[in-house]
């Protein structure tokens, strides 16, 4: 069960709420299309610390969350850096405990892209709460609760250059490490198995443990041996995305590509970026584009190239 929230379209929404005339007096104001947007171009974010008050700051030194989407929400809209298909938030969607209200803001303050025509793809943080989540999602489409919630929430997405394989490593709430877990890492080796014949981009919150003493991980993705393990043979698998230390880095593993994306919300290190990644799929690799809500990070606008294994 994926937390993929479709683009709204508007034309649709005024002849199904509204009928006869009203419907024909509001058509020309409501009734463009979404945009054109490329399937190989995706935004990704991460640590988007969504509190249910607005207002409610956090971080050393202390900053507001919802500020800093709006900023990289409006940086997305304009279209300056070309126009994505959807946003794929790489976890700790929410403020700290993943509470009702918190999600009742994240999902207002995603809307606007979804009315510009981009999918939202949320993937479960250590500070989400998957039944409130996914409870919240369905209030907000007027369905009823879920009767039963997954252990894990794990998705595919795909497109024409590269498949996107969603995973969920939240453990415990407000719990610092993760873990995928054997039942969800059986899926994903099943799936991968039966999509070998294109590029294979995994999604997750945790960073794995490049120590290799999983023992001794503070807060990273206890089973890192047996996804290594799983990933490294499977040569379809050419990516690693995840969120959850609020750095930007890239690395590779084994020929992997690994990409931590920055927080939008506070940071831990000073050095390091407000920011979202613009991801660009090419036949033989994909690109990345560091966006920072400030311009003059020496970071902003950094392009990576890389090519698949
Ligand atoms: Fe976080």
């Amino acid at each position: 069960m994926p937390i993929t929230l479709p683009p709204i379209n508007r034309r649709r929404f005024v002849t199904g709420t509204l009928g006869g005339i009203a419907a024909l007096l509001l058509r020309p104001v409501w009734s463009a299309e979404p945009e054109i947007r490329s399937q190989d171009v995706w935004a990704f974010l991460s640590d988007t610390h969504i509190p249910g008050d607005r207002n409610k700051t956090g971080g050393t030194p202390s900053i507001n969350p919802v500020e800093h989407l709006i900023k990289i929400r409006n940086d997305i809209l304009s279209g300056e850096t070309g126009k994505p298909c959807g946003l794929i938030v790489s976890g700790d969607c929410v403020y700290q405990h993943g509470l009702p209200d918190d999600y009742k803001t994240l999902l207002e303050e995603f809307t606007p892209f979804r009315q510009k025509g981009l999918t939202v793809h949320f993937v479960m943080g250590n500070h989400d709460n998957r039944q409130a989540f996914l409870n919240t999602v369905a209030q907000s489409t007027g369905k009823n609760s879920p009767q039963t919630i997954p252990s894990r929430l794990h998705s595919i997405v795909e497109t024409s250059k590269a498949n996107f394989f969603l995973l969920d490593s939240l453990d415990k709430t407000n719990h610092t490490p993760g873990l995928f877990g054997e039942e969800q890492l059986q899926w994903l080796t099943d799936e991968l198995d039966s999509r070998n014949d294109k590029p294979a981009i995994l999604v997750g919150h945790h960073n794995p443990d490049y120590s290799g003493n999983i023992v001794k991980a503070s807060g990273a993705l206890q089973d890192t041996t047996t996804f290594f393990k799983q990933i490294r043979k499977r040569k379809q698998v050419k990516a690693y995305f995840y969120g959850h230390t609020h750095t930007w880095k890239t690395l590779r593993v084994s020929g992997i590509h690994m990409i931590n994306i920055p927080a939008t919300a506070w940071r831990f290190d000073q050095s390091q970026p407000f920011a979202w990644v613009l991801l660009t799929l090419k036949d033989n690799g994909m690109s990345l584009r560091l966006r920072s809500i400030e311009p003059e990070y020496p970071k902003h606008n950094e392009i990576i190239n890389l090519v698949w294994r």
